[in-house]
């Protein structure tokens, strides 16, 4: 199996964090605590940044909401249907708080079986907070783009500051029970928050994007409080064992006095407490994918889909705006193909489905341009064809829609850059009708999964890229077949419900 290699091509010493050390990052000062427990077992308490849906509008004209995008609120939003509990998070606008939840909510969650509990940010916290810190410095630091950081000491001041406004919404909700699960980078420092209002109880963190190498971690001035931030949690999940890997190599260097080595592994304490960490990848509801792709509206739409592309094989892109993705990569690839190979001009079709997310941030302004250009610049050069071989789209489809498309393409090109797991490549897999190709990057955290069953490609390498187009184009039935059957039982197997069940077994109990 080709191991994935994460961070490839980039040298970690080269990617440096121009901020000073200490100064604005250095951690609040501590707060006395007041002692308070927070047992763990019974109600599933989860936080993340993003609630499963998004309100717009205001309190003059009324809210109104839809489902909101992206991968965390794909895995989750299930699991809390099925165990029930309470969800606290950003209702996705400024200003929208619990009252604006409570109006515009039922319309989308009426009579799910779990609780929304909002926090609030006002639009300066949505941009320092959200935009800046959390999407220009973590999300670039994390997949490894550090030149694209913008460190103003402003974002740092924001993230504490809603850091500790989820701890203490936590707090209130948690009433001294439930088992809390923080979810993803916008939320490191939440537990150091609780500690300081005193909660003593287990608490829990995922993170669902990549974690960089150590050496990473420690040449950034935020790292230090980040990383102390994590140590602050009992249980520290990661999507990867190498993930897990760089996070206990960047204890090492920065809070070298937390790790023991014992037994052949190491330990981390903090404090008094020991810190544990694993690898969880986490997945989807393969039987919810799985049978709604079997459902008769779906199979109709995919019939439909299949009738319109005659005899074109049908490439498929679905992914979040996002420059670690790497759709402009994945055109070239595919251009590559058409200049190399002109037996297979017309004989396939790109489609590429961009999501639009966090078009304030100029770094996904210039994504979008870019890929807009590259499709003009295809359409253009293969214009002789009888129709156009990027079929490109900014926007959303309905879950019918995205399902029929899966369920029909004969190659999924899932590339990106550097991704913590990509729910999309499995998606794919639940949902094909049997006869697929999955063309999987070695940054995606899913190719440590489904290394065997998909095509494994160097997504930087448009050459690389091509030639996967080309075999996936060529396999005969037989072997596609084998493959995705294979890569069924993989996904089928590691659900997300196992995900759950994995990562709470290893949530410490109250003592
Ligand atoms: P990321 O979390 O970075 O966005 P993933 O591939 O893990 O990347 O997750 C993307 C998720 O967005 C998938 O679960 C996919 O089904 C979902 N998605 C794709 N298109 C839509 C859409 N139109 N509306 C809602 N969710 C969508
Ligand atoms: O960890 C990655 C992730 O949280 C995804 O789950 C999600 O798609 C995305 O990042 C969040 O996007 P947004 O900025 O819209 O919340």
């Amino acid at each position: 199996m080709i191991r994935p290699r994460r961070f490839s091509g980039r040298d970690p010493s080269t990617l440096r964090f121009p901020v000073p050390k200490g100064g604005p990052w250095a951690a609040p000062p501590s707060r006395r605590p007041r002692a308070r427990r927070m047992a763990s077992g019974g109600r599933l308490l989860v936080a993340s940044n993003r609630l499963p849906l998004r309100l717009t509008g205001g309190a003059e004209d009324g809210w109104s909401c839809s489902p909101a995008t992206g991968g965390l609120v794909t895995a989750l939003e299930p699991v809390l249907r099925r165990r029930g509990g309470t969800w606290v998070g950003w209702p996705g606008c400024p200003d929208a708080g619990q009252e604006a939840l409570a109006q515009a909510a039922p319309a989308l969650v009426g009579g799910a079986p779990y609780g929304l509990r909002a926090v609030s940010l006002n639009r300066e916290e949505e941009h320092c907070f959200y935009q800046g810190f959390s999407n220009q410095v973590l999300w670039p630091l994390l997949h490894g783009f550090s030149a694209l950081c913008d460190p103003d000491p402003e974002y740092w001041r924001s993230y504490r500051e809603v850091n500790r406004r989820f701890a203490e919404r936590l707090a209130e909700v948690a009433g001294g029970g439930g088992t809390v699960w923080v979810h993803d980078y916008h939320l490191m420092l939440v537990a150091r928050e609780l500690r300081e209002l005193g909660v003593d109880g287990p608490l829990s963190f995922f993170l669902h994007t990549p974690f960089p190498p150590g050496e990473l971690l420690e040449s950034v001035s935020c790292g230090h409080a980040l990383v102390e931030g994590l140590l602050h949690y009992d249980l520290v999940g990661f999507q990867t064992e190498q993930d897990q890997a760089h996070f206990v190599d960047a204890v090492r260097r920065i809070h070298p006095e937390a790790l023991s080595e014992a037994g052949g592994g190491v330990e981390l304490t903090f404090g008094d407490r020991r810190v544990r960490t694993g690898a969880f990848p986490i997945s989807i509801d393969f039987k919810e994918f799985f049978g709604a792709a079997h459902n008769p509206v779906v199979m109709g739409m995919a019939w439909d889909l299949r009738r319109r592309l005659g005899d074109r094989s049908l490439l498929l892109g679905v992914d979040r705006l996002d420059y670690s993705k790497g759709i402009p990569q994945k055109l070239r690839g595919f251009r590559r193909v058409l200049r190399r190979h002109p037996e297979l001009r017309g004989r396939m079709v790109l489609k590429q489905l961009v999501i639009p997310s966090r078009d304030g941030i100029p770094a996904y302004r210039a994504t979008k341009v870019e890929i807009e250009g590259l499709v003009r610049a295809i359409n253009q050069e293969f214009a002789d064809l009888d129709s156009p071989p990027v079929e490109y789209q900014y926007g959303s489809w309905d879950r019918m829609e995205l399902l029929a498309h899966y369920r029909e393409a004969d190659v999924a090109l899932v590339t990106p850059l550097n991704d913590g797991m990509n729910l999309v490549a499995k998606e794919y897999v639940a949902s094909n009708g049997g006869g697929g190709v999955l063309i999987l990057s070695q940054g995606a955290g899913a190719a440590w999964e489904l290394g065997r069953e998909a095509l494994i490609v160097d997504p930087g390498d448009p050459d690389a890229v091509a030639r996967a187009i080309v075999e996936a184009h060529s396999m005969p039935l037989r072997e596609r077949r084998r493959r995705m059957t294979s890569a069924q039982a993989v996904v089928r197997s590691r659900d997300v419900h196992r995900w759950v069940e994995g990562f709470l077994s290893r949530t410490p109990r109250m003592a």
